[in-house]
């Protein structure tokens, strides 16, 4: 059931997961609301395909507590699965049958009213009613993705599971994927998406949560996020390419991006004005001649760089 006012719709307490005695799931806390899309972030092999595993109940946990819209996962898994769609990452569909086959058959375990009509629209919102005859194994893998995603719109799900949803997919149809989980948002359903891309984070999250060493090291909006950063990145413009490299020997601890071209480099510092002020102290100490800073906010991908390779902050 979809409700417009806004409740809890997945609550993870305490979560554990090891394989054998690798820990992937250390402590996983999570609270995602009704109609919200949550992204979760987190570099390769940080456990997103296994948390979502367990949140839609094909893999079992440790320890800890699930609840989806106030229901016990561990108690009540059939109650779950009629409530959510996973869209995983790697291709569900069946290559046997045509793409038209495969939305028919998932129409039909979903129950769902108007089978046909659902069915054409998405296939032409995935731009692949001409191909809808033809069999899956003869789709390329961008196809295959689309009839994927389609796939799991069929229905009422109230929570949507999507596993890297655009891996794979070309810009027109990555933004068309965007378009309809925005759309599914509107209605009042909630989405819980991982991915790779930091754009894709930026223009769909209410909520991004970022997944590292078996916990979850920054939640917040977007914009909450980039506030909490203690990072900002500094560029600095010298007179020649000898300067350059002076500046490059000097500045060793820092992760600097060389622009040769501009005769500048840039690199994240802590914000804050002391910061900044103390290290262009000791660079005004060295034989360059800066010719013009400037500090700005840190991007999301500076910001997921810098917990993911130092660690919380
Ligand atoms: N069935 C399994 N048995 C043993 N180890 C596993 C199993 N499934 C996953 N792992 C390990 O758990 C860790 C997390 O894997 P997972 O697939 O959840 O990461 P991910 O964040 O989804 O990565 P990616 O971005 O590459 O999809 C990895 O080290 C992986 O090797
Ligand atoms: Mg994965």
């Amino acid at each position: 059931m979809i409700t417009s006012k806004k409740q809890e719709m997945l609550h993870v307490k305490h979560l554990q997961k090891s394989f054998k005695d690798k820990k992937v799931l250390v402590d996983v806390n999570l609270s995602v609301q009704s109609g919200e899309i949550f992204v979760l972030l987190g570099a390769n092999g940080a456990g997103k395909t296994t948390l979502v595993h367990i949140l839609t109940t094909i893999s079992s946990f440790d320890n800890g507590t699930v609840r989806i819209n106030g229901c016990d996962l561990k108690k009540n898994p059939a109650a779950i699965r009629a409530q959510i769609s996973l869209t995983g990452q790697f291709s569900a569909v069946d290559e046997e049958l045509t793409g038209r086959e495969n939305m028919q058959m998932i129409a039909d375990l979903r129950h769902i009213d108007h089978k046909k009509t659902t069915i054409d629209s998405l296939l032409t919102r995935f731009d692949l009613q001409e191909a809808s005859s033809r069999l899956v194994k003869e789709y390329s893998g961008g196809m295959r993705r689309r009839l994927d995603i389609a796939m799991s719109f069929i229905g009422t799900p109230t929570l949507l599971f999507l596993d890297e949803p655009t891996t794979g997919l070309d810009p027109q149809n990555r933004l068309a994927t965007w378009e309809m989980i925005k759309e599914l948002a509107n209605q009042g359903r909630t989405i819980f998406l991982t991915t790779q891309y930091l754009e894709e984070a930026e223009f769909l999250a209410d909520k991004i949560a970022i997944l590292h060493e078996g916990k979850i090291i920054l939640e917040g909006t977007p914009q909450q996020i980039k506030s909490l950063s203690q990072i900002n990145q500094m560029t600095i413009h010298v007179l020649d390419k000898q300067e350059l490299d002076i500046l490059v020997n000097h500045l060793t601890d820092y992760d600097v991006t060389i622009d040769e071209t501009n005769l500048s480099l840039s690199f994240p510092i802590k914000s804050g004005f002391q910061d900044a002020f103390s290290l262009l102290q000791q660079i005004d100490q060295l034989p360059v001649t800066i010719i013009r800073f400037n500090q700005t906010s840190a991007t999301l991908e500076d910001i997921f760089l810098s917990v993911v390779q130092g660690g919380a902050q």
